[in-house]
């Protein structure tokens, strides 16, 4: 079964051919991060419009590189949230139009439910029940999955996601945009000796990482900080331990078989490399074009959710605050 994915939630344009949920025929991304770099981050109506100019095109070259047409694919997917409302909708829509003009049956994916099946475009297979942390530029997510489509949320941030902290952390030290990869860069020239807090809330597994960042604003304003680069590398190594030691404590309590690794944060070499360090039971990490967003990812979703009959609609509508259900 042939699915092309289509992915628009934040600013990257995406679409993807893949076939029965775990083989690639083609990953095509237009990133838009250049022109939000200008602005020091994502403008929503700058991306709405850029998504509206990318993704015929890029459908095409996904097509291409696929070296399939349309009698070739079996359904359409596409992220309806969560995301920016703006950007979801011309994903959604040209998504509807082609399943209207195709007759192709249309599979609306939770674009974090996407992340984690990225876990099932590597060669090795996940095994239920696992733990699976998704951590994104909105959510830091700790979910029990026991198996496709049976989700527990076991722990959630209750302020910043992990990549909204290090966006901010990279602005607060002048490193740029966008903040994941300009972070993981500068902490390699640096060294972990700016001492910041580490949240620890009782009887819980949720994170916080405003803390963390409202220490390093400190530290800036009282221009404690010598060098951006161990500020980098101090704080990158505190939200990675909070990450890895949460995470891994999880997964022995509910004494799952696997830990899966999810999100655009997921592509930080530090946290990959902790957690496969720290962890005593088998680690799942996507390749690290898989992590950041893309539309392989919503193409393996929607296979897993087709074999189990769900379909949607040509009512199917964006939903910016869609939940995990
Ligand atoms: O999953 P994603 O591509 O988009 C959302 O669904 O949000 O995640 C984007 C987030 C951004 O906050 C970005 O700074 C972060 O992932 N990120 C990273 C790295 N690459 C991207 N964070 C840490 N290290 C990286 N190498
Ligand atoms: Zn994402």
């Amino acid at each position: 079964m042939k699915i092309l994915g289509i992915e628009t939630s934040c600013d990257e344009t995406a679409a993807a051919v893949v076939e029965d949920g775990c083989k690639i025929l083609s990953n095509e991304i237009a990133s838009q991060v250049e022109i939000h770099a200008r602005y020091g981050g994502i403008v929503p109506e700058v991306a709405s419009r850029q998504h509206t100019l990318s993704i015929i095109p890029i459908i095409a070259a996904a097509m291409t590189k696929a070296h399939v047409d349309w009698s070739d694919i079996d359904a359409i997917a596409v992220t309806y949230g969560p995301g920016l409302a703006g950007s979801l909708l011309t994903g959604v829509n040209t998504a509807k139009a082609i399943s209207l003009g195709r007759g192709l049956p249309l599979i609306g994916i939770n674009h974090l439910e996407g992340h984690m099946y990225a876990n099932w475009l590597t060669d090795k297979t996940p095994e239920f029940p696992l733990v699976c942390l998704i951590v994104s530029g909105g959510h830091s997510d700790l979910v029990l999955m026991r198996g496709h489509g049976d989700y527990a949320l076991l722990g959630r941030t209750r302020d910043d996601a992990a990549g909204e902290a290090f966006d901010k952390a990279a602005r607060l030290l002048g490193l740029g945009y966008p903040g994941g990869p300009v972070i993981e860069k500068a902490a390699l020239q640096g060294k972990d000796n700016v001492a910041l807090p580490k949240a620890r809330i009782k009887d819980s597994h949720d994170f916080s990482f405003s803390g963390v960042k409202t220490a390093l604003l400190r530290l800036v304003e009282e221009k404690k900080i010598i060098n951006a680069n161990d500020a980098a590398a101090s704080f990158q190594n505190t939200v990675v331990e909070t990450l890895v030691g949460k995470t891994v404590s999880v997964a022995l309590e509910y004494e799952v078989k696997q830990i899966l690794l999810a999100g655009g944060v997921a592509a930080n070499k530090a946290l990959r490399q902790s957690l496969t360090a720290h962890s005593p039971l088998p680690v799942i990490i996507p390749p690290m074009t898989l992590c950041t967003d893309n539309a392989a990812m919503i193409a393996a979703c929607a296979y897993y959710k087709s074999q189990s009959g769900y379909k949607s609609d040509l009512s199917l509508d964006v939903v910016p605050g869609l939940k995990l259900a």
